[in-house]
């Protein structure tokens, strides 16, 4: 069968100074799974927002089913059975799920039948896999939780062209695996997908056809049988990529963090740091391995000042107190969150400005406008731009118009070149490709070298592998044991990620 439900033929977007889509042809076929891959900034995002109506293509045409489309809006695109689900979600947070789905219904409803609605999300939830419940706001769910909301969605308008941009880089490995499980349910359904993603692995797994863009344009379309890593990764970045960097033995120093029976709350009131104890070395990356929501998020929020606990925090051998960010900063710590658009920037600010948001203020954390001047911050930005290889038309652009990645550069950009001592980093790589991913690998491995304490929360353990010297196990709020960083240990460290197994201390 081989059906083209959609066909983008010749299709042209420019951005001032950027040609973002050149010449693109792209088919999908009914039932199919169709993989998009390329570099930060390859397009992919802005080809699929055509689709979807969000941008209008200066050249090129769309077809539906054979037919041309005039896709103007995503009210349009939902009328020709697209549904997409954006590389950053569009909930609205204080509103329930069901209300959320009620919210994106085609027909204008004043009052939304919302008993109605919850109802058919039951029965799209069970058939489905999608386990979330229609009364609960969307505030208060993961990540993962809230992507199953917008999935939902898509059922609920009987999206036929499904756009998946980036789905899995928010989800640890195991929701991943239940994505896939849906994918393939959609699939037997009649719909057909595209699906974005940076991780090669999955790709292979998940897909019928792959297609590579690189700098706007499309490099090639194989089957899944015709690709493998190797194969991918060149095509993408147009060289071989290693994900194995080398590192010497670590040359461990003094103490750098030390966390000693903390307790801290999550957004939704319990307590989701329960009685934690770490402690970081000068020279050393620590790797916090654990399912997501085993409150890695407040972990990192708690260190970096940003969330009230109790308990104590010590960084040089000085306590810390709650919330209070500018000690930390002043102690040259470093942050990676892991919200970079909610948290790690300010989206209408100029790129330039980003990277320099930590020094415009004063030791007590006051704003001092001596240390705002464009035009000398112009000259390192443009270097950093450069060093990190953040695709962007201009300097002045505001961040928010990065391609996800890029934006993810500008976040480490900032926050590792101010030599720091210590590196909170929660999920670095998030949404990188694999040629930017290999160069912070090596970034962090140089701070470790010239001895930064690093602690690395990931969710892919692969990357805590590679990087780590020591890795310790968080299960429920608290780190249930240490490992060697190795696959030999993986039994092990998966057992104790499940809460299975309370392993050696050190
Ligand atoms: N509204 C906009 N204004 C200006 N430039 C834009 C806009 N939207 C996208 N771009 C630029 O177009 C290029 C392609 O971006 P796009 O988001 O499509 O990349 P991508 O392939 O999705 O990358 P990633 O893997 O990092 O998500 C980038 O250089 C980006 O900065
Ligand atoms: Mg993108």
């Amino acid at each position: 069968m081989s059906e083209n439900v959609l066909e983008l033929s010749n299709i042209v977007k420019r951005f001032p100074g950027i040609l973002a889509n050149d010449h693109v042809n792209l088919t999908l076929k009914k039932g199919e799974v169709h993989a998009l891959l390329g570099e930060n900034g390859a397009g992919k995002s802005t080809l699929m927002n055509i689709i979807y109506g969000i941008y209008k293509a200066d050249e090129g045409e769309i077809y539906v089913n054979g037919q041309r489309a005039n896709i103007t809006s995503p009210h349009k695109a939902i009328e020709y059975g697209i549904g997409m689900i954006q590389q950053h979600f569009s909930l609205v947070p204080s509103f329930s799920v069901a209300e959320n789905v009620a919210l994106g219904l085609k027909e204008f409803h004043l009052f939304p039948r919302i008993d109605v609605i919850k109802k058919r999300l039951r029965e799209l939830s069970k058939k489905f896999g999608l386990d979330v419940k229609p009364e609960s706001r969307i505030w208060q769910l993961s990540a993962g939780e809230q992507q199953r909301v917008e999935i939902l969605k898509l059922l609920y308008m009987n999206s036929q062209i499904m756009i998946l941009d980036e789905p899995t880089a928010i989800l640890t490995p195991q929701e991943a695996e239940g994505l896939f499980k849906t994918i393939k349910e959609m699939v037997k359904y009649g719909a057909s997908v595209i699906f974005i993603s940076h991780k090669l692995k999955e790709v292979l797994e998940i897909s019928d056809r792959i297609t590579v863009m690189r700098h706007g344009k499309v490099v090639d379309t194989l089957l899944r049988e015709e690709a493998d890593e190797k194969i991918l990764a060149r095509k993408m970045v147009g060289r071989d990529v290693v994900l194995r960097v080398e590192k010497s033995p670590p040359k461990t120093g003094d103490l750098k963090l030390s966390v000693k029976n903390l307790y801290s709350r999550s957004d939704k009131g319990p307590f989701a740091i329960n009685g934690l104890s770490l402690e970081v070395r000068k020279g050393e990356i620590l790797g916090i391995a654990g399912v997501a929501g085993n409150g890695q998020r407040e972990l990192a929020e708690s260190i970096y000042g940003l969330r009230d606990y109790t308990g104590e925090i010590e960084i040089d051998g000085t306590m810390l107190k709650p919330l209070d960010v500018h000690s930390r900063i002043n102690h040259g710590v470093a942050y990676v969150p892991q919200d970079r658009k909610g948290v790690a920037l300010c989206g209408n600010l100029p790129l330039y400005y980003n990277l320099f948001l930590k020094i415009f203020t004063s030791k007590q954390g006051d704003f001092n406008p001596y240390l705002f001047n464009p035009i000398s911050l112009k000259k390192p930005a443009e270097a950093l731009v450069k060093e990190y290889d953040v695709a962007t038309s201009s300097l002045d652009l505001s961040v928010k118009y990065l391609s996800g990645g890029n934006m993810q550069k500008i976040v480490l950009a900032r926050e590792l070149t101010l030599n720091p001592e210590l590196i909170i980093a929660v999920h670095p790589t998030r949404g990188l490709d694999v040629g930017a991913m290999e160069s912070v690998y090596k970034i962090l491995i140089k701070a470790r070298e010239n001895g930064a304490a690093v602690l690395l929360i990931a969710g892919d353990l692969e990357e805590i592998f590679t990087l780590s010297d020591r890795v310790a196990v968080l299960y429920e709020g608290r780190i249930v044991g240490y490992s060697e960083p190795d696959e030999e240990h993986l039994e092990e460290i998966g057992l104790m990620m499940a809460g299975i197994k309370k392993e050696r201390v050190g």
